[in-house]
C-alpha cells in the first residue's frame, strides 16, 4: 500500500473538512501519499485528482462544507461509469479508497470494489445520521444545533404572539434530525417518517393547549413524513387557527461543524487510514456506543436505521 484516494460524496457535512485532514495526517504518518479526488465520483470518472499534503489540509478542521467539494453522480452506477473511474484509479496507481459520504456513495464504492477490486473504506458523512451498523454520522451534531438554534429564534416569536409554528426539517427519509431537535427545542409535537401521526388527534391536542392557554406551539416536520406546507394547511383548516411556516433547508447542512463533529471526524478519520493500511476493505467506520470500529459496508444494504421509539413517546409526554 503506497498511495491512497480520498473522496467526499453525496450532499456535504459539516466535519468531512476535519476527516480529510485527519486521513491526510495519519496517512502520511503511516508512508502513504494521499490524493484528493475532487467532486466525489463525478471527479473520479473525469480524473480531477490533486496531492494533498500535511500543508494542504491546514487550517480547515473549522471550516464547513468540503474543500474536496461534492456531487450527486448517477452516471457513475453505470458500467461506463464505473469503467472510468477504474481507468482514474489505475492511471494514478491509488491502491485503496476512503469515500466520506452517506448510504448511496457505499453502494457505488462496493461496485468500484467489484469491478476493479480498488479497497475501498467508507467514513460516515451525512447529517442525516440515517446509516445503519453506525450509531453516529459526520455533521449530525451540527445540523442539529443549527436547528436548534433557528427553532429557539422562531419560539421567541412565536410566544410573543401566541401562534402556531411547523418547522420543517432535512433528513431525507428518516426522522432522526427531527426527532433530535423536537426534544431539544422543547417541540410540542413532531412528525416522522418512521411512525404514522394521526393529525386529527394532533389538532384536539393543539385545541386543548390553545384552551389551557398555552403561548405558543412547535410542531416539527421530518421532511421525509410530509411537506411542512401541507402540515400547516390541514392544521389550520382543522383547527381553524392561523399556521405560519419555515422550511429550515439547506442552512442546516452549512456553518462551522462542532467539536463533537470535529472529533468524531477525526477519530473516524484517523480509523480508515489503518484499516486501508492493514490491508482491509470493504468496511465502514462505525460508532458503536461511544467505540469506534468497523463494520461491513454491505449493511448499507440492510435497509435503514431505526428511531427509538421510547424517543418520540418522550417528546408527547413531555410536551403537555
Ligand atoms: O442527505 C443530506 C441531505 O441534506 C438530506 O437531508 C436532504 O434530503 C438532501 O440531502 C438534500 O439534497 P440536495 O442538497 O441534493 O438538495
Amino acid at each position: 500500500m503506497r498511495r491512497i484516494g480520498v473522496l467526499t460524496s453525496g450532499g456535504d457535512a459539516p466535519g468531512m473538512n476535519a476527516a480529510i485532514r485527519a486521513i491526510v495526517r495519519s496517512g502520511i504518518v503511516h508512508g502513504l501519499e494521499v490524493i484528493g479526488i475532487e467532486y466525489g465520483f463525478q471527479g473520479l470518472m473525469q480524473g480531477q485528482v490533486r496531492p494533498l499534503t500535511a500543508q494542504s489540509v491546514s487550517g480547515i478542521i473549522n471550516r464547513g462544507g468540503t474543500i474536496l467539494h461534492t456531487a450527486r453522480s448517477e452516471e457513475f452506477m453505470t458500467p461506463e461509469g464505473q469503467q472510468r473511474c477504474a481507468a482514474t484509479i489505475e492511471r494514478h496507481s491509488l491502491d485503496g479508497l476512503i469515500i466520506i459520504g452517506g448510504n448511496g456513495s457505499y453502494q457505488g464504492a462496493l461496485l468500484l470494489n467489484q469491478t476493479c477490486g480498488v479497497r475501498v473504506i467508507g467514513v460516515p458523512g451525512t447529517i442525516d445520521n440515517d446509516i445503519p451498523g453506525t450509531d453516529y454520522t459526520i455533521g449530525f451534531d451540527t445540523a442539529v444545533n443549527t436547528a436548534l438554534d433557528a427553532i429557539d429564534r422562531i419560539r421567541d416569536t412565536a410566544d410573543s404572539h401566541g401562534r402556531i409554528f411547523v418547522i420543517e426539517v432535512m433528513g431525507r427519509h428518516d426522522g432522526q434530525i427531527a426527532l433530535e431537535v423536537a426534544i431539544a427545542g422543547g417541540a410540542e409535537a413532531v412528525l416522522i417518517p418512521e411512525f404514522r401521526t394521526d393529525m386529527l388527534q394532533l389538532c384536539e391536542k393543539i385545541r386543548g393547549w390553545q384552551t389551557r392557554g398555552k403561548k405558543s406551539c412547535i410542531i416539527i416536520v421530518a421532511e421525509g413524513a410530509a411537506s411542512g406546507a401541507d402540515v400547516a394547511t390541514t392544521i389550520t383548516q382543522i383547527t381553524g387557527i392561523q399556521t405560519r411556516l419555515t422550511v429550515l433547508g439547506h442552512i442546516q447542512r452549512g456553518g462551522a461543524p462542532t467539536a463533537r463533529d470535529r472529533v468524531m471526524a477525526t477519530q473516524f478519520g484517523e480509523y480508515a487510514v489503518r484499516l486501508l493500511k492493514d490491508g482491509q476493505s470493504n468496511w465502514m467506520v462505525s460508532l458503536d456506543g461511544s467505540t469506534v470500529t468497523h463494520r461491513p459496508l454491505e449493511m448499507v444494504r440492510q435497509g435503514r436505521r431505526m428511531v427509538e421509539a421510547d424517543r418520540l413517546t418522550v417528546v408527547n409526554i413531555t410536551a403537555t
